[in-house]
């Protein structure tokens, strides 16, 4: 059963079996619409009031655009260093100013840290995993981080999902906020991945998977990776489902 407004060509079901936790949690009689209220869905963004929105602009620093470093624990991160850039923008492809962007994956062993992760690898004592930034003038969000590790899960027999990045996007309201992966060109998890194969195959896949980008790529430093983020309308990025959203956590 798709979700109200949720285009079947774009986004993901909220029931696809070979993804096992969208059986449990797949609504199991029709939907009933909600309508929100204007004070729900507006506001001066990101989040809920003018007094939150310069909390968070002022709690958002440049230290927390980078992964490497971001621990504070003043040495730099392990495993391959990336930049990851793109532009926030709506269904005209204009520009989403003030976005406020969170970035969350795992180290470059394949590890969150986080206390449900349990898989077989080590903690990089130097990695928090967690970014966020604001969209400049240009829509423009940007992270420098290390590239994810693949790691097994229990959906299946031998399951990995593919190297990821978990992207959140607040709106001007709460009730605004959009969740989605980022994968990585080439990966042959991919096509295994339940979860990559729940969102239709196509031009829909495609916009999950950030370009290589030369021209972000900084010489002697780190490769640069281009994933722009589209809101809504015909070339939306697919979104999670909100349940899903809610628990996004693999
Ligand atoms: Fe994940």
């Amino acid at each position: 059963m798709d979700g109200p407004g949720r285009d079947p060509s774009t986004f993901p079901p909220y029931l696809y079996e070979a993804y096992r936790a969208t059986v449990r949690r797949s609504p199991k009689q029709p939907l009933i619409p909600l309508p929100q209220t204007l004070s729900e869905i507006t506001g001066p963004g990101p989040a809920i009031s003018a007094a939150l929105h310069q909390t968070v602009q002022g709690a958002v620093g440049a230290e927390d655009t980078d992964l490497t470093t971001n621990m504070g624990t003043g040495t730099e991160a392990m495993g391959e260093r990336i930049i990851v850039t793109g532009r926030v923008l709506d269904e005209h492809g204009a520009p989403l100013v003030g976005t406020l962007v969170e970035i969350w994956q795992t180290n470059a062993a394949g590890r969150y840290r986080h206390r449900v992760d349990q898989h077989h690898a080590p903690l990089d004592p130097n990695f928090l995993g967690y970014g966020r930034c604001l969209t400049d003038t240009n829509g423009v969000y940007r992270f420098v981080t290390i590239r994810p590790g693949a790691y097994p899960w229990q959906n299946h027999p031998n399951a990995w999902r593919p190297a990821h990045i978990h992207f959140s996007l607040f709106g001007p309201s709460w009730v605004s906020r959009l969740v989605t992966q980022m994968y990585f060109p080439g990966d042959p998890l991919q096509p295994l991945d339940p979860i990559f194969n729940s969102v239709p195959t196509g031009a829909a896949q495609a916009r999950l998977v950030a370009q290589y980008a030369h021209d972000v790529t900084q010489e002697g430093y780190a490769l640069g990776f281009r994933f722009d983020i589209v809101l809504r309308g015909p070339r939306a990025t697919p979104f999670e489902p909100f349940e899903a959203a809610q628990r996004a956590t693999r």
